[in-house]
Protein backbone atom coordinates (compact mmCIF):
# COMPACT_ATOMS: atom_id res chain seq x y z
CA UNK A 1 0.00 0.00 0.00
CA UNK A 2 1.07 3.58 -0.61
CA UNK A 3 -0.63 6.31 1.36
CA UNK A 4 -2.52 9.19 -0.43
CA UNK A 5 -1.81 12.16 1.33
CA UNK A 6 -4.27 15.08 2.02
CA UNK A 7 -3.09 18.39 3.37
CA UNK A 8 -5.60 20.04 5.01
CA UNK A 9 -4.30 23.60 4.47
CA UNK A 10 -5.12 27.47 4.83
CA UNK A 11 -3.75 30.58 5.37
CA UNK A 12 -5.09 31.06 8.26
CA UNK A 13 -6.39 29.48 11.69
CA UNK A 14 -10.14 28.92 12.97
CA UNK A 15 -11.54 27.91 9.64
CA UNK A 16 -11.63 24.23 10.66
CA UNK A 17 -8.42 22.90 9.38
CA UNK A 18 -8.09 20.62 12.64
CA UNK A 19 -11.77 19.93 12.61
CA UNK A 20 -12.08 18.50 9.18
CA UNK A 21 -8.82 16.46 9.30
CA UNK A 22 -9.94 14.70 12.83
CA UNK A 23 -13.67 14.33 10.77
CA UNK A 24 -12.32 12.93 7.97
CA UNK A 25 -9.50 10.99 9.64
CA UNK A 26 -12.25 9.26 11.76
CA UNK A 27 -15.00 8.53 9.23
CA UNK A 28 -12.18 7.15 6.77
CA UNK A 29 -10.62 4.89 9.42
CA UNK A 30 -13.86 3.49 10.33
CA UNK A 31 -14.12 2.33 6.79
CA UNK A 32 -11.40 -0.16 7.49
CA UNK A 33 -8.87 2.22 6.04
CA UNK A 34 -5.08 2.60 8.35
CA UNK A 35 -5.51 6.14 8.76
CA UNK A 36 -2.79 8.57 9.75
CA UNK A 37 -3.61 12.10 11.01
CA UNK A 38 0.05 14.06 10.94
CA UNK A 39 -0.32 17.16 13.38
CA UNK A 40 1.43 20.02 11.97
CA UNK A 41 0.70 22.54 14.29
CA UNK A 42 2.82 20.99 17.42
CA UNK A 43 2.25 24.27 19.31
CA UNK A 44 -0.94 23.75 19.57
CA UNK A 45 -1.30 20.06 19.52
CA UNK A 46 -4.95 20.13 18.81
CA UNK A 47 -5.44 16.77 17.14
CA UNK A 48 -2.74 15.24 19.52
CA UNK A 49 -4.75 16.15 22.18
CA UNK A 50 -8.28 15.51 20.70
CA UNK A 51 -6.96 12.23 20.29
CA UNK A 52 -5.90 11.65 23.59
CA UNK A 53 -9.09 12.22 25.43
CA UNK A 54 -10.52 9.28 23.72
CA UNK A 55 -10.94 6.45 26.30
CA UNK A 56 -8.19 3.37 25.87
CA UNK A 57 -11.56 0.95 25.41
CA UNK A 58 -12.77 3.16 22.40
CA UNK A 59 -9.26 5.05 21.17
CA UNK A 60 -10.02 7.54 18.19
CA UNK A 61 -10.14 5.05 15.15
CA UNK A 62 -7.26 6.98 13.18
CA UNK A 63 -3.55 7.26 14.47
CA UNK A 64 -2.28 10.43 15.25
CA UNK A 65 1.46 11.94 15.43
CA UNK A 66 2.68 15.38 15.77
CA UNK A 67 5.35 16.39 12.57
CA UNK A 68 7.97 19.49 13.21
CA UNK A 69 6.01 22.68 12.46
CA UNK A 70 9.29 24.52 11.92
CA UNK A 71 11.25 22.27 9.19
CA UNK A 72 10.54 22.60 5.48
CA UNK A 73 11.83 18.82 5.04
CA UNK A 74 7.97 17.84 5.56
CA UNK A 75 7.51 15.66 3.00
CA UNK A 76 10.59 13.90 3.76
CA UNK A 77 9.20 12.83 6.84
CA UNK A 78 5.96 11.78 5.56
CA UNK A 79 7.84 9.14 3.22
CA UNK A 80 8.67 7.15 6.85
CA UNK A 81 4.88 6.21 7.09
CA UNK A 82 3.95 6.12 3.19
CA UNK A 83 3.88 2.33 3.33
CA UNK A 84 1.79 1.59 6.74
CA UNK A 85 -0.97 3.58 5.57
CA UNK A 86 -3.64 3.83 3.19
CA UNK A 87 -4.14 7.77 3.90
CA UNK A 88 -2.24 10.51 5.55
CA UNK A 89 -3.65 13.49 6.21
CA UNK A 90 -1.82 16.64 7.06
CA UNK A 91 -3.60 19.54 9.30
CA UNK A 92 -1.31 21.53 8.31
CA UNK A 93 -0.88 25.35 10.72
CA UNK A 94 -1.88 28.35 8.99
CA UNK A 95 0.81 29.00 5.90
CA UNK A 96 1.07 32.47 7.42
CA UNK A 97 3.23 31.41 10.13
CA UNK A 98 5.02 28.22 8.73
CA UNK A 99 6.69 26.72 5.68
CA UNK A 100 5.40 23.24 6.19
CA UNK A 101 2.57 23.28 3.79
CA UNK A 102 4.52 24.25 0.86
CA UNK A 103 6.45 21.23 2.00
CA UNK A 104 3.66 19.19 2.35
CA UNK A 105 2.30 20.04 -0.81
CA UNK A 106 5.52 18.66 -2.55
CA UNK A 107 4.16 15.02 -1.72
CA UNK A 108 0.41 15.93 -1.09
CA UNK A 109 -2.54 14.19 -3.80
CA UNK A 110 -5.07 16.36 -2.82
CA UNK A 111 -5.11 19.50 -1.25
CA UNK A 112 -8.43 20.93 0.82
CA UNK A 113 -8.63 24.61 1.84
CA UNK A 114 -11.56 24.61 4.85
CA UNK A 115 -12.66 28.37 4.30
CA UNK A 116 -16.31 30.32 5.89
CA UNK A 117 -18.24 31.86 3.37
CA UNK A 118 -17.41 35.25 4.16
CA UNK A 119 -15.89 37.97 2.06
CA UNK A 120 -12.14 38.09 4.47
CA UNK A 121 -12.06 34.34 4.48
CA UNK A 122 -12.31 34.31 0.71
CA UNK A 123 -9.97 36.96 0.18
CA UNK A 124 -7.81 35.72 2.35
CA UNK A 125 -7.28 32.72 0.45
CA UNK A 126 -5.76 33.57 -2.88
CA UNK A 127 -2.57 33.32 -1.02
CA UNK A 128 -2.87 29.37 -1.12
CA UNK A 129 -4.57 29.33 -4.65
CA UNK A 130 -1.31 30.85 -5.61
CA UNK A 131 0.80 28.62 -3.21
CA UNK A 132 -0.90 25.70 -4.91
CA UNK A 133 -0.36 27.03 -8.14
CA UNK A 134 2.88 27.28 -7.89
CA UNK A 135 3.08 23.94 -6.47
CA UNK A 136 1.29 22.00 -8.84
CA UNK A 137 4.24 22.89 -11.09
CA UNK A 138 6.57 20.65 -9.23
CA UNK A 139 4.02 18.06 -8.09
CA UNK A 140 2.03 17.52 -11.52
CA UNK A 141 -0.74 15.31 -9.64
CA UNK A 142 -2.14 17.69 -7.36
CA UNK A 143 -5.52 18.65 -6.81
CA UNK A 144 -7.56 21.23 -4.54
CA UNK A 145 -10.81 21.75 -3.66
CA UNK A 146 -12.35 24.55 -1.35
CA UNK A 147 -14.45 23.45 1.40
CA UNK A 148 -17.07 25.35 2.99
CA UNK A 149 -17.16 25.13 6.20
CA UNK A 150 -19.36 26.27 9.04
CA UNK A 151 -21.70 27.35 7.11
CA UNK A 152 -25.04 28.64 7.48
CA UNK A 153 -27.01 28.76 4.38
CA UNK A 154 -30.13 31.09 5.03
CA UNK A 155 -28.32 33.76 5.47
CA UNK A 156 -27.88 36.67 2.51
CA UNK A 157 -24.20 36.83 3.11
CA UNK A 158 -23.66 33.25 2.38
CA UNK A 159 -26.07 33.11 -0.50
CA UNK A 160 -23.84 36.19 -1.93
CA UNK A 161 -20.52 34.29 -1.62
CA UNK A 162 -21.70 30.94 -2.12
CA UNK A 163 -22.43 32.81 -5.59
CA UNK A 164 -19.07 34.36 -6.15
CA UNK A 165 -16.69 31.32 -4.92
CA UNK A 166 -17.92 29.11 -8.07
CA UNK A 167 -15.57 31.82 -9.81
CA UNK A 168 -12.65 31.71 -7.51
CA UNK A 169 -10.33 29.18 -9.75
CA UNK A 170 -10.30 26.10 -7.13
CA UNK A 171 -13.20 23.58 -7.40
CA UNK A 172 -15.39 23.26 -4.87
CA UNK A 173 -16.58 20.48 -2.59
CA UNK A 174 -20.31 19.84 -2.99
CA UNK A 175 -20.59 18.84 0.13
CA UNK A 176 -20.88 22.30 2.59
CA UNK A 177 -19.51 21.54 6.19
CA UNK A 178 -22.40 23.56 8.14
CA UNK A 179 -22.12 25.38 11.68
CA UNK A 180 -23.28 23.10 14.56
CA UNK A 181 -22.43 22.90 17.71
CA UNK A 182 -21.76 18.77 17.44
CA UNK A 183 -18.19 19.82 16.05
CA UNK A 184 -17.15 21.91 18.81
CA UNK A 185 -18.26 19.46 21.04
CA UNK A 186 -16.30 16.16 19.15
CA UNK A 187 -12.77 17.07 20.74
CA UNK A 188 -14.14 17.12 23.88
CA UNK A 189 -15.16 13.05 23.76
CA UNK A 190 -11.80 11.94 21.53
CA UNK A 191 -14.21 11.21 18.47
CA UNK A 192 -15.87 12.18 15.53
CA UNK A 193 -19.84 13.45 15.14
CA UNK A 194 -20.02 10.02 14.30
CA UNK A 195 -19.71 8.83 17.92
CA UNK A 196 -22.21 11.66 19.32
CA UNK A 197 -25.68 9.74 18.18
CA UNK A 198 -28.77 10.77 17.14
CA UNK A 199 -27.99 14.63 17.78
CA UNK A 200 -25.31 14.27 15.32
CA UNK A 201 -27.31 13.19 12.38
CA UNK A 202 -27.30 15.80 9.95
CA UNK A 203 -23.46 16.47 10.47
CA UNK A 204 -22.95 12.50 10.67
CA UNK A 205 -24.61 12.58 6.69
CA UNK A 206 -22.84 15.38 5.70
CA UNK A 207 -19.22 13.78 6.99
CA UNK A 208 -19.69 10.67 4.81
CA UNK A 209 -20.96 12.68 2.25
CA UNK A 210 -16.85 14.33 2.16
CA UNK A 211 -15.57 10.79 2.76
CA UNK A 212 -17.00 9.43 -0.15
CA UNK A 213 -16.01 12.95 -2.12
CA UNK A 214 -12.61 12.45 -0.88
CA UNK A 215 -12.44 8.59 -1.76
CA UNK A 216 -13.88 9.24 -5.58
CA UNK A 217 -11.26 11.93 -6.14
CA UNK A 218 -8.68 10.09 -5.04
CA UNK A 219 -9.23 7.04 -6.62
N1 LIG B 1 -18.55 23.25 11.14
C1 LIG B 1 -18.32 23.76 12.37
N2 LIG B 1 -19.37 24.08 13.18
C2 LIG B 1 -19.14 24.61 14.41
N3 LIG B 1 -17.93 24.84 14.93
C3 LIG B 1 -16.85 24.55 14.19
C4 LIG B 1 -16.98 23.99 12.87
N4 LIG B 1 -15.74 23.80 12.37
C5 LIG B 1 -14.88 24.22 13.32
N5 LIG B 1 -15.53 24.68 14.41
C6 LIG B 1 -14.95 25.26 15.64
O1 LIG B 1 -14.18 26.41 15.25
C7 LIG B 1 -12.99 26.50 16.02
C8 LIG B 1 -11.77 26.48 15.10
O2 LIG B 1 -11.72 25.20 14.44
P1 LIG B 1 -10.33 24.45 14.21
O3 LIG B 1 -10.66 23.14 13.58
O4 LIG B 1 -9.52 24.43 15.46
O5 LIG B 1 -9.66 25.43 13.15
P2 LIG B 1 -8.12 25.52 12.68
O6 LIG B 1 -7.49 24.17 12.92
O7 LIG B 1 -8.19 25.91 11.25
O8 LIG B 1 -7.49 26.60 13.52
C9 LIG B 1 -13.03 25.34 17.01
O9 LIG B 1 -13.58 25.80 18.22
C10 LIG B 1 -13.96 24.34 16.34
O10 LIG B 1 -14.62 23.51 17.28
MG1 LIG C 1 -5.74 23.65 14.01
Amino acid sequence: MTAKIIAVINRKGGCGKTTISMMLGGAIANKKKKVLVADGNSEQGSAIRWASVASSDKPFPADVVEIGDTTDQIHNELRKYIYDYDFIIVDCPPTAQSVIGESVLLVADLAIVPVEPNPLDIWGTVGIKKLIGEMVIKNIGLKSRLLINKCNPNTRLTKDVLEIISDFGIELFNTKIHKRTVYAEAPAIGGIVHDLGYKAKEAIQEIDQLTKEVIKILK
